[in-house]
């Protein structure tokens, strides 16, 4: 699919967790297409969400070098330090966002965290983390965000579930009921705004050599597999076409799920294949 720059001209879009990954995709897509985009995000991630491990990496540093490749495009952008777990955070974010570019038209709720924990040895705070990131966060991006939709007449909501939130995945118990958490959310949601012009959707990813999955590929190694090979029969086990997704392929989906008039409460799949439902 093609994108044509008028697409989503005078459009601003917010993108929570788009400093990196999946997020940075859907950002520089959207601004493809024709956005303005602010790019919120946590500069460091509490020590359990285990995709960073020890990695000492900015989220905010991140962030900027994603609002910089928006601005190469010709749009304008903001990064916005933002933590997607605190409402006040979410409730600057938006406000941030309308002060700089004028308004709100897309609101992508992306920011995720990863961990591997079988039940019998799952924390509660591991529990607490990936629904207060993945879950909660994504109701308070959104309740945030409401407002200023209504003030443009309408918008649309994409949020980024897994299909992760469609089947189970042993030692990602956690994980998954967060994810399956975010559709019922979308579903829901969307038919409560459905009449105010405002669209709910979720982008269901499958696999993507993202930070989250190169913690994912080191931590299920099999004895005497590196992380590559481990990382490599995942991609062949998991996936019908053999290919892992990008953030390019989600980028894709998100910039129509800005567009489409008439798709609204939907969770659709870009995972080569996985899933059918
Ligand atoms: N990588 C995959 O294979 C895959 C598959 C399905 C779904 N997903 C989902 O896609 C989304 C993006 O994942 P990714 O693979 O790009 O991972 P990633 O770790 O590369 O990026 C996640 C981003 O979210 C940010 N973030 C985390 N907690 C935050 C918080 N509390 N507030 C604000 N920002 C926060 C991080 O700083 C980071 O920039 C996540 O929701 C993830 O669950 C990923």
């Amino acid at each position: 699919m093609t994108t044509h720059a008028s697409t989503l001209a005078g459009k601003v879009a917010l993108v929570t967790g788009g400093a990196r990954g999946i997020g940075r995709g859907i950002a520089l897509a959207l601004a493809q297409a024709g956005a303005d985009v602010a790019v919120a995000d946590v500069d460091r991630l509490p020590p359990g969400a285990t995709q960073y491990g020890a990695a000492a990496t900015s989220g905010l540093a991140d962030a900027r070098r994603t609002a910089d490749e928006v601005e190469a495009l010709g749009r304008r952008a903001l990064v916005v330090a933002a933590d997607v777990t605190r409402k006040a955070d979410c409730e600057r974010m938006v406000a941030e966002t309308e002060a700089a570019l004028g308004g709100l038209d897309v609101l992508v709720c992306n920011a995720g965290v990863v961990s591997v924990a079988p039940v019998a040895r799952l924390d509660e705070a591991t529990w607490d983390l990936a629904f207060d990131v993945n879950a909660k966060g994504v109701f308070l991006a959104c309740q945030a965000a409401l407002p200023a939709l209504h003030r443009r007449g309408g918008g649309a909501v994409i949020n980024i579930a897994s299909v992760a939130g469609k089947n189970g995945q042993p030692g990602m118990a956690h994980y998954c009921a967060s994810k399956f958490a975010v559709v019922g959310f979308t579903n829901a949601f969307a038919k409560e705004v459905a009449r105010s012009n405002i669209r709910v959707n979720a982008i269901c990813p499958g696999i993507l050599r993202t930070q989250m999955w190169e913690y994912l590929a080191e931590t299920l190694r099999r004895g005497g597999e590196s992380r590559e090979e481990s990382w490599k029969r995942y991609v062949e086990a998991l996936i019908p076409t053999g290919r892992a997704q990008t953030p390019e392929d989600v980028g894709q989906l998100a910039v129509y799920l800005a567009t489409a008039p008439n798709v609204t409460g939907q969770a659709i799949n870009v995972d080569g294949g996985m899933e059918l439902h």
